[in-house]
């Protein structure tokens, strides 16, 4: 299949171009386009057939739900059962943006958007070039994370191609995203709010509306059974192997110097994920800068490019540092878990 590459600019929005866009979706295809966490590969939600070419496309297991994507609110109360007070608040607060709230499933929504679950995902994202394909779609759009399965969400178009190209029909080139982490999976579809995954929008936030919420247990110990179908997958992974250090910052740098004398004593090419602050501590493998530790939404929105720009380096070893986990930094070290597959190292 031949894959087309279109360029919008979210400020100035080419409706032409867009049109384009909705055709295909409208046709039962798929297209990959920009959110403001990290781009989608999306279908018409309400479309089986359409959503089936999704999990073909990124090869996912077909137990593993997808979000439905909405533009305005009306649209929420065809898809559920129920609109829990709670959800009103949340809604009002963070919506357009980084959440996904699961609900109990309404009747229209196909098993396959669900993976058999009787719950549903639905979220309205932030992004000017997502809002209007959906209001002009007319249709929810089902959407995962544009990559292959297993691989770094897509921040970038050119993500999207290395993993997408000639598997879809559309890619539209809409930029960097902004957040750089995907929503945050929030399950108010039983009595206790959970956390699912995190991200873009914190647990301290999200507290201040639910004191009572928790967080799946899962999020930064792999080695408890997932809420999520999504969090039980290998995720994030390069192609190397990933050690991520955690503690006092002056030991993680200490430390990771030692591993990568040893390891490159024993012929393994180094990768080190390092910060702005601590960059220049470094004097052996190759150092690549996720951003700044005090400035953590500039690791969240970097994250991603800076696994797969190693992952083309013939890397052996990645030597991760890790940062806090308050607000943002939850969902940097829950994706960097992930990414080393739970070899954490604690210093
Ligand atoms: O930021 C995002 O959420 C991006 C953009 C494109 O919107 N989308 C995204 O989708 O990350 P995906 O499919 O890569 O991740 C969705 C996560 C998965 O872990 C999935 O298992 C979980 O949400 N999920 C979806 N529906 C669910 C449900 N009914 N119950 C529990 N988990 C669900
Ligand atoms: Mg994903």
């Amino acid at each position: 299949m031949e894959t087309e590459i279109i360029k919008i600019d979210q400020k100035y929005i080419n409706m032409r171009l867009i049109d384009k866009a909705v055709k295909l979706l409208k046709d039962g295809d798929i297209v990959s386009f920009p959110t403001e966490t990290v781009y989608g590969l999306g279908a018409n939600g309400l479309n089986s057939d359409a959503v089936k070419k999704i999990y073909k496309a990124k090869g996912r297991p077909s137990d593993n739900p997808l979000i439905l994507h909405i533009s305005n609110k009306n649209q929420l109360k065809t898809l559920v059962r129920e609109i829990p007070e709670v959800a009103e608040i949340l809604i009002k607060r963070f919506w357009p943006g980084p959440l996904t709230i699961i609900f109990k499933k309404g009747r229209i929504v196909p098993d396959i958007i669900t993976g058999g679950l009787d719950t549903v995902a639905v979220r309205m994202p932030n992004h000017p070039i997502a809002l209007e394909l959906i209001t002009q779609s007319e249709f929810p759009i089902a959407a995962p994370s544009a990559n292959t399965s297993g691989k770094p969400s897509p921040t970038k178009a050119n993500h999207v191609i290395q993993d997408m190209m000639g598997k879809i029909p559309l890619i539209i080139d809409g930029g960097s995203t902004e957040v750089g982490l995907e929503s945050t999976v929030l399950d108010l579809s039983t009595n206790i709010p959970r956390i699912l995954r995190p991200g873009g929008v914190t647990l301290e936030e999200l507290r201040d509306i639910i004191p009572s919420i928790v967080q799946d247990e899962n999020i930064i110990n792999i080695d408890v059974q997932p809420k999520s179908p999504g969090q039980k997958y290998k995720h994030y992974a390069p192609e190397a192997e990933m050690l991520l250090f955690t503690g006092d910052i002056d030991r993680i740098v200490e430390k990771i110097n030692l591993q990568a004398e040893e390891s490159i004593l024993q012929g393994k090419r180094i990768g080190i994920i390092a910060t702005e602050e601590t960059k220049d501590r470094y004097n052996k493998g190759v150092v690549l800068v996720s951003g700044s530790r005090n400035k953590p939404n500039t690791v969240a929105s970097n994250i991603f490019t800076v696994i797969r720009e190693i992952d083309k380096m013939n890397i052996d070893l990645i030597l991760a540092e890790g940062i806090d986990i308050d607000n943002i930094g939850m969902a940097i070290m829950n994706r960097l878990t992930k990414a080393a597959d739970g070899k954490i190292v604690h210093v």
